[in-house]
């Protein structure tokens, strides 16, 4: 079974070929940070409102560190616990997209950001930030909860790492991630910081899959142990999502702390409930808020994504993409 303890090295016969499928879908988009242009935004940067340059230092600072903490959960507890080397294969190139983006983030600080002071506090927003700090230590939580267990030996364990598994994919990809991306979003519908729009449009679409891999291996397991699905796991998810909104919704008071015309802080709050009940539908309980998405602009990303991505691969590249591309996930 897929958490038994150990290293399975066998390709063939395949057990899981939708993991290897996810893996090839995943080379499918591959880019380099040297694609994006983020000088295109420095113009639109000086003509920010005051409240405007407060979200974007806030939310270059939580892109500061946000990727190294998934990264690291994912070589400390996903890969060591994930047992499959078909399943191993997608991790490892989950884990050079991490690498991208944490470069990605590191380009957007080093040109958002000229002066060495400010760039450094903002690097250092996980232990000077409290919005930020409450982020991390919710993730660190999470990861501290499976650290000690290099086996799953009991039903205990799987658990604990499943929660790990959802808690990550759910929470923080899922929704710490996609709160970053709302703002991203609403300030390109504003006509500004194009730049940033663009490589942000490339890291969504990566975020959307590694979601959608972890909810595959959650699939799995459920398939494999149902009975590890009890009502008190689906108590534990919910709690997670609960607090995972929680810490959202106060960097959200954090950002918009000065009041940012076109987006209040309800809309935000509203936001982000609505894609935490989504993630809680993909993991088939039932939802929390019962909140609607109230920002048109998410509503058009995956469209505009997807025809950016084929664009993009046929001009830039003038390489054909036969099949399909995985992207399955919704807001
Ligand atoms: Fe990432
Ligand atoms: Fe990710």
């Amino acid at each position: 079974m897929l958490l038994d303890p150990g290293m399975d090295l066998t390709l063939r016969p395949m057990k899981y070929p939708h993991f290897f499928d996810r893996f090839k879908d995943a080379i499918k988009n591959t880019w380099t940070v040297e694609e994006v242009d983020l000088h295109s935004d420095l113009a639109d940067l000086a003509r920010l409102s005051d409240a405007e340059k407060h979200l974007v230092s806030r939310l270059v600072a939580f892109f500061a560190t946000g990727d190294t903490i998934v990264a690291n959960n994912l070589v400390l507890n996903l890969y060591q616990h994930v047992n499959s080397p078909e399943g191993r294969l997608y991790l490892s190139r989950q884990l050079f997209e991490e690498a991208v983006h944490v470069q990605f983030y590191l380009n957007l600080l080093d040109t958002y950001v000229p002066d060495l002071d400010e760039r450094a506090a903002a690097f250092a927003a996980v232990d000077n930030i409290p919005s930020i700090a409450r982020k991390a230590e919710f993730c660190f939580k999470w990861i501290d909860s499976v650290f000690e267990l290099r086996r799953l030996e009991t039903r205990e364990h799987r658990r604990a790492f499943l929660l790990n598994v959802i808690c990550f994919a759910a929470c923080i990809e899922g929704l710490f991630f996609y709160g970053a991306f709302a703002y991203v979003y609403f300030l390109r519908s504003r006509g500004v910081l194009q730049g940033l729009a663009s490589g942000t449009n490339w890291v969504f679409r990566d975020e959307s899959m590694h979601m959608a891999f972890a909810f595959d291996v959650v699939d799995q397991v459920r398939a494999e142990e149902p009975d590890l699905f009890d009502a008190e796991m689906e108590r534990q998810v919910r709690d997670m999502l609960a607090e995972a909104v929680e810490c959202e919704v106060q960097f959200a008071g954090d950002l918009l702390e000065q009041g940012v015309s076109g987006l209040s802080l309800g809309d935000m709050r509203e936001y982000l409930q609505h894609v935490a009940d989504r993630r809680l539908a993909a993991l088939g309980i039932d939802p929390i808020y019962g909140s609607k998405n109230p920002f048109a602009f998410m509503e058009l990303q995956d469209v505009q994504e997807l025809s950016n991505f084929f664009e993009r691969r046929v001009s830039a590249y003038q390489m054909g993409v036969s099949g399909s591309v995985g992207f399955d996930e919704d807001f």
